[in-house]
């Protein structure tokens, strides 16, 4: 069963990016530290991709502590879970989400693929492998940190979204994660999103203030330096939390908050770059 958020058909000329081999851009969305809105970033971002006429899957492969079904208010029957034990195929588990995207949820019970065995390894890669032609866009929400599963996550991606916040805690987690992708892989470009600033231009400062560390830390040991471009920089506000706590996204429940027109910017951004 295809879905119907899986069918609709793509506008002509959405999508500008596509992935290595033909089929959708894969971006992966991580965070070095948890808490930081990954979750809520990626379904909202899926929304205003589909909404510009992409064909989207988000996949949930934050395998430990997925959430992405609570976030969407879906009750899955069929997980990510069933899809790698054989018990479902691949097509049966991909659901329609609101927003107007796929989701392939990861749901409970995921403990035992937390760690990166070669069977998690194999499977996760055949996933990634078998949804790419079926799409125009895959967004990975991956799990925070530095994990083997997330590193490997990662590395399967086209490109990579970081998603930090201003808090100290976020941005060095964030410094540890995007130091470690740029030793362990071969992408220089990564894109940052600074969620929940204070005031406007604190996410451009934070992207200069990381770009320092990294060209004094990391690049020096680079043959080719690592550059971060910055997404966007989605203010702090009430109704994201409200719209969590709905369990809606905030693109359908609050349009017009000054968060979801940056979003919706994000994913033009995103699209065109
Ligand atoms: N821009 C924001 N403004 C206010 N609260 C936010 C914002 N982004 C995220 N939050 C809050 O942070 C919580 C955690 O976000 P979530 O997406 O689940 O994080 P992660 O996936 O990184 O663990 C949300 O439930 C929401 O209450
Ligand atoms: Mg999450």
């Amino acid at each position: 069963m295809m879905t119907a958020a899986a069918s609709i058909p793509r506008r002509p000329g959405a999508a500008t990016t596509s992935g290595a081999s033909g089929g959708a851009c894969i971006t992966a969305i991580t965070s070095g530290k948890g808490g930081v809105g990954k979750t809520f970033v990626t379904a909202n971002l899926a929304a205003a991709l589909a909404r510009q006429g992409e064909r989207v899957l988000v996949l949930d492969a934050d395998l430990g502590l997925a959430n992405l079904d609570v976030v969407l208010n879906l009750y899955p029957k069929l997980t990510l879970h069933d899809v790698f034990t054989g018990q479902t195929k691949l097509e049966d588990a991909i659901l329609p989400a609101p927003g107007g995207f796929s989701v392939l949820l990861a749901g409970s019970g995921m403990i035992e693929y937390s760690r990166l065995t070669p069977t998690v390894r194999d499977q996760l890669h055949e996933v990634i492998q078998r949804v790419r032609p079926r799409f125009d866009r895959v967004l990975i929400d991956t799990g925070a940190g530095i994990s083997d599963v997330v590193l490997y996550t990662v590395s399967l991606a086209d490109e990579v979204l970081v998603v930090a916040t201003p808090e100290p805690t976020s941005l060095t987690d964030a410094y540890a994660t995007i130091k470690v992708l740029a030793t362990t892989q071969p992408r220089r470009l990564m894109r940052l999103l600074v969620n929940q600033v204070q005031r406007p231009g604190e996410g451009r400062a934070i992207r200069n203030q990381l770009q320092l560390v990294i060209d004094r830390y990391v690049n020096t040991g680079l043959d080719k330096p690592v550059m971060l471009e910055l997404l966007g920089e989605v203010p702090f506000d009430s109704a994201v939390r409200d719209s969590v706590i709905r369990r809606e996204l905030l693109l359908e429940g609050a349009p017009g908050t000054s968060a979801a027109l940056v979003i919706v910017a994000a994913a033009a951004k995103h699209i065109a770059g």
